[in-house]
C-alpha cells in the first residue's frame, strides 16, 4: 500500500466527471474494523440518483460511491471475531441495520453516507460485512448488496412466492432480473414485462414463462389476466411506476400484492389510479427499502444452495469508472454493470 490507496470520491454532482480518483491515506483498522481489498464493485440505479441528487438520502461530501462490491479481508482489528484475513466479503446496504425493522438511526448507507466500494480498499466495521457464496466469481459477488437484496425482500419476504403462484416483473433492471431468478427458485410462474422485444429471448432463457411488451400493449394489466386464466398475478414487483401502478393493479390478483419499489418522487410526483381499477381489487401495496443484513445473509444462503448466478451485462476496469457510469446511465443494459479492480 505504501502509505496511500486509490479511491474515487463524489466531489460535485450531476456529472460523472465530479467523481474523482484520489489518493487517500492508507486506512488502519480500529478494534472492530476489517480492511478489505476491493476486487469488484457494481452500479445500481441509486448510484445514478445519488449523482444527480434525486435520491432521498443526501450523500456525504466526498463520499466514495457504490454500495455493492466484493473483496478479501487483508487485516482485522484486535476485537474482530466474525472474519479473518483471506475471507471474501461484501457489505450490507444499510450498514447498521442487522435484522427486524429499520429505524431512523439505522439509515447510514454504503456509497452514500458511508464510504462505499469504488476504491482499492474499504474499511468496515465487522458488523457491516457478510461472507459471499463460494461459487460466485468476483464480478457476480459484487452485485448482491442492493439489487439482489431488494429483489429478495420483494419476492422471498412477500408470502406470495409459492409454487405455482404467478409473479409479474417489470423492465429488465438489476432488481427485475434477480426477481425473476428468485421467483423461479420458489417454483413460481413468471410473467416478465419489458419495453424492448429484443430482450424477450434473454428473459425466457433466465426463466420467464411469458414475456409481454408493455410499451406495445398499453392495457398490459389485462394481458396478464388473460395469461393467468383471469386470475391475475399473485405478486407484482413494481420497479417502473408511478405511472405503471394502475396497470399493475389491474394485473394483480384479487388479494394480490404489489411491491412498490420506486424511490423517485418528490412533490410533483402523483399516482393516479382510475376508480374502476382499485374499486374492484383487494390487492395490497407493500413498500420495501432494500433489506437488512439478515436479508442479505438469507439471500446468500439461498443463492449458494441453488448455485444461482447473477446476470452480468459488462465489466469495466477500475480506471474506467466514468465509462461504466455512462454505459449504465444510457440504459440499454441487461444485467449488472461491474467495475473490476486488480
Ligand atoms: N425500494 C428499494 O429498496 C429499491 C431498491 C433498488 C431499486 N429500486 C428502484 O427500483 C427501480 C429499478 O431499479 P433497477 O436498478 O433494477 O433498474 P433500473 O436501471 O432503474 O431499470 C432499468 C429497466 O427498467 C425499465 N424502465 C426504467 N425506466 C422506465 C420507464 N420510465 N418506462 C419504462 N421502462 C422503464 C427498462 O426495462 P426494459 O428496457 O426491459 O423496458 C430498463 O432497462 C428503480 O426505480 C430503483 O430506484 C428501489
Amino acid at each position: 500500500m505504501e502509505g496511500h490507496v486509490k479511491a474515487y470520491q463524489l466531489e460535485t454532482f450531476n456529472n460523472v466527471e465530479g467523481i474523482i480518483l484520489r489518493e487517500r491515506d492508507e486506512p488502519h483498522c480500529g478494534p472492530t474494523d476489517i480492511l478489505v481489498r476491493v476486487r469488484a464493485a457494481s452500479l445500481n440505479r441509486r448510484d445514478a440518483m445519488i449523482l444527480d441528487r434525486s435520491y432521498p438520502l443526501p450523500a456525504r461530501p466526498n463520499v466514495v460511491p457504490l454500495s455493492d462490491g466484493v473483496g478479501e479481508v487483508v487485516a482485522v482489528g484486535g476485537n474482530v471475531t466474525r472474519f479473518k484475513p483471506g475471507d471474501r466479503v461484501t457489505g450490507s446496504y444499510f450498514a447498521r441495520w442487522r435484522d427486524g425493522r429499520i429505524s431512523p438511526d439505522l439509515i447510514d448507507q454504503l456509497g452514500c453516507t458511508l464510504d462505499g466500494m469504488l476504491a482499492e480498499y474499504i474499511l468496515m466495521d465487522e458488523q457491516w460485512a457478510v461472507d459471499v457464496p463460494e461459487h460466485l466469481s468476483r464480478e457476480e459477488a459484487a452485485t448482491l448488496t442492493c439489487a439482489g437484496v431488494t429483489a429478495w425482500s420483494a419476492v422471498a419476504n412477500s408470502g406470495a412466492a409459492m409454487p405455482g403462484n404467478t409473479v409479474l416483473t417489470l423492465g429488465t433492471g438489476g432488481v427485475s432480473l434477480y426477481a425473476i431468478q428468485f421467483a423461479k427458485m420458489f417454483g413460481c410462474r413468471v410473467i416478465a414485462a419489458t419495453s424492448r422485444n429484443e430482450k424477450a429471448d434473454r428473459l425466457r432463457a433466465l426463466g420467464a414463462d411469458e414475456v409481454i411488451n408493455h410499451a406495445a400493449t398499453p392495457d398490459w394489466g389485462n394481458r396478464v389476466r388473460e395469461l393467468t386464466a383471469g386470475l391475475g398475478a399473485d405478486l407484482v414487483v413494481e420497479t417502473i411506476g408511478p405511472d405503471t401502478l394502475e396497470q399493475s393493479l389491474i394485473a394483480a390478483s384479487l388479494y394480490g400484492q404489489i411491491v412498490l419499489l420506486i424511490t423517485r418522487g418528490g412533490k410533483a410526483s402523483r399516482i393516479e389510479i382510475d376508480g374502476s381499477a382499485w374499486s374492484s381489487s383487494l390487492a395490497s401495496i407493500r413498500r420495501v427499502f432494500v433489506g437488512s443484513r439478515a436479508d442479505l445473509e438469507g439471500m446468500n444462503r439461498a443463492i449458494a444452495a441453488h448455485k444461482l448466478r447473477p446476470v452480468i451485462d459488462r465489466v469495466f476496469p477500475f480506471g474506467d469508472a466514468h465509462e461504466a457510469y455512462r454505459h449504465f446511465m444510457r440504459g440499454d443494459v441487461f444485467g449488472k454493470v461491474v467495475i473490476a479492480g486488480a
